[in-house]
């Protein structure tokens, strides 16, 4: 986050305020609460974290099944809201979960050591300065990928665009020879737009996740549009209330979790022939 952020709220000499910072824009706010929305991006309230929250994300050890990554902007927005329901029927169902907000955490661009050639591209990945190796480790340790994205222009969220290309250490690994350490593993996928390109939006994410060897489990993909009639801050209201949107976040959760308990990482261990350009 950059050094020249715009500050605002009451802070007096010795006083211990928390300064809120916006996940979506940087603005630092100092207050005992967050303000009532973000002055320089007009992001609600819930957007603001406090500065303290942040830390290098490392990773534990513990695995977690399922990993559920929130790729939007809003780390409580629309998408967030999917995320919020799918994190819900994973806790009641019990499996060993963790949920991430993208823009919570610092993700640099990849810097594509694979396309100067492919011995270049190492696992663990060269860039060890920000969050993603943690996630790498936390990919590798999972069984199954639960991704929600909001529609940016027909494609996925530009956060999650960044955090598919970081993956490609991953994958690189079937160019050096090496085992794979994402293939078998069950991918769902959750899309929320406002008026269209859900289904190039998952697909779009779908090829990647699938070149690297994911399983996209049967019926696994959940998207929902409001309508271009609609103006966009009417969303929020509708994706709350709205019962197809449930019913299908239900069912890619459930089906994920069905798929997971097959097992087929195990079973298709060293058994694969990784194919892609
Ligand atoms: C840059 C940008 C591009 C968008 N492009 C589309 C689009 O192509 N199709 C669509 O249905 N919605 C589009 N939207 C609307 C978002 O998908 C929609 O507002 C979504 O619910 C936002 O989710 P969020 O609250 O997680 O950010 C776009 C929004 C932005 C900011």
């Amino acid at each position: 986050m950059s050094n020249n952020l715009e500050e605002t709220g009451s802070k007096k000499a010795g006083e211990e305020n928390p300064s809120w910072r916006c996940t979506v824009c940087g603005f630092v706010f100092f207050g005992k609460k967050p303000p009532k929305g973000c002055p320089r991006c007009h992001s609600p309230s819930r957007e603001f974290r406090t500065v303290l929250t942040h830390r290098s994300l490392v990773y534990d050890g513990k695995p977690a099944d399922v990993l559920l990554i929130n790729g939007s902007t809003h780390r409580a927005g629309n998408t967030g809201f999917l995320v919020d329901c799918a994190e819900e029927l994973l806790r009641e169902t019990g499996v060993l979960y963790q949920r991430y907000n993208l823009a919570e955490y610092s993700i640099d661009p990849c810097w594509c050591c694979y396309s100067i050639r492919d011995e270049s591209c190492t696992y663990p990945c060269r860039n060890k300065e920000d969050d993603m190796p943690a996630f790498h480790q936390m990919i590798a340790a999972s069984k199954a990928v639960i991704i929600a994205s909001p529609i940016n222009w027909n494609t996925m969220a530009v956060r999650l665009k960044i955090f598919l290309d970081r993956m490609t250490c991953m994958e690189n690994l079937y160019h050096l020879g090496k085992p794979g350490l994402t293939e078998g593993k069950i991918a769902g996928i959750l899309i929320c737009g406002h008026e269209d390109g859900a289904i190039k939006t998952a697909l779009d994410i779908f090829f990647v996740l699938q070149q690297m060897g994911f399983i996209l489990a049967p019926f696994g993909i959940g998207f929902r549009t409001h309508g271009s009639e609609y103006n966009s801050s009417t969303d929020a209201d509708f994706f709350r209330t709205d019962n197809l949107i449930a019913q299908q976040i239900q069912g890619v959760v459930h089906n994920v979790i069905e798929m997971m308990r097959l097992d087929p990482e195990s079973a298709l261990r060293g058994k694969l022939i990784p194919v892609g350009e």
